[in-house]
């Protein structure tokens, strides 16, 4: 393609996305120094796991990314490697792109979609254990026209009594992470594997996680999303089918579908282990690369 074709297949998309109801690009938060002070620990207190604001804030692009590449849906099922490989790279999970089972929807539709879909989750008794324990069902939360889905493990006692996932001590590092990674958490949608709270926060059984899957498909379908952030293990194995440890799939993309998939640790992880922010630090600047928003 010559340099004209590019800009006219650019505008072309531009306006699909813009029919689609997508029309912000992820920028750089204005108070990011502030905001990054405790999600990126101070090396001294985590020697091995520090990554310094500064280093955060360099890498996110000053202006709104000017080429055509951070609106492209991903398109190749080429596998970007960050890290220096520690684990075989066998392809695990849907090993390449495959197409959604239904149309794209536009938000009118989406929004009536997840509407009735959610009326069936409230009315969800599959597991019992968990229905005995709910006091609310989590559906999940977001824009309809999203390029981003971000599926978490459960709700937790915040989630539970809010009906909202991410809102605890885990959804506040996960705020930490999407603003150092410049994506605006209100232009992602954040959803759970599960959608009632485990007593005691236990991960979801196998069973479980079965008898919430049809939910979660259809979410996915629904929002049929252009990149799909698995935080944790749980989320790999509802998403990817697999119980490969994240360690050893973190680092490339994945493909659910038309989704590229990018695995990381679960921020409840990372309260827990900070030296390991610094990997999914790296996660997030392979999503940046492939957004064209890291700067270097
Ligand atoms: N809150 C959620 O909604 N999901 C998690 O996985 C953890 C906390």
């Amino acid at each position: 393609m010559d340099s004209n074709q590019w800009k006219l297949a650019s505008l072309q998309y531009l306006e699909h996305l813009s029919k689609l109801g997508i029309r912000n690009l992820p920028k750089p938060h204005a108070n990011l120094q502030e905001i990054l002070v405790d999600w990126i620990a101070p090396a001294s207190q985590t020697p091995a796991g520090g990554v310094s604001a500064k280093e955060a804030q360099q890498a996110q692009v000053a202006v709104t990314p000017r080429t055509a590449s951070p609106l492209k849906p991903p398109t190749s099922p080429t596998v970007l490697q960050t890290q220096v490989p520690t684990a075989p790279k066998k392809p695990l999970g849907p090993p390449v792109e495959s197409p959604w089972s239904t149309p794209a929807k536009n938000p009118e539709e989406r929004t009536a979609a997840l509407a009735e879909l959610k009326l069936k989750v409230e009315g969800c008794k599959e597991c019992h254990e968990l229905a005995c324990n709910r006091r609310q069902t989590v559906f999940g939360v977001g824009p309809v026209a999203t390029r981003f889905v971000m599926v978490g493990e459960a709700p937790g006692a915040e989630e539970d009594r809010l009906g909202e996932p991410f809102v605890g001590p885990a959804g506040q590092l996960l705020d930490k992470i999407l603003v150092a990674t410049g994506i605006p958490r209100d232009q992602v949608y954040i959803l759970n594997t599960v959608k009632c709270r485990p007593p005691n926060n236990r991960v979801p059984s196998e069973v479980e996680l079965e008898n919430c899957s049809p939910f979660l498909e259809a979410q996915l379908e629904i929002l049929q999303p252009y990149y799909i952030i698995c935080w944790g293990a749980t989320a790999v194995r509802a998403i990817l089918g697999t119980s490969e440890p994240v360690g050893r799939l973190r680092g490339r993309f994945h493909w659910y579908k038309k989704a590229k998939v990018v695995v990381t640790y679960h921020p409840s992880y990372l309260l827990r282990a900070p030296e390991a922010k610094k990997l999914t630090w790296e996660d997030m600047k392979m999503l940046m690369r492939e957004l064209g928003t890291l700067k270097t």
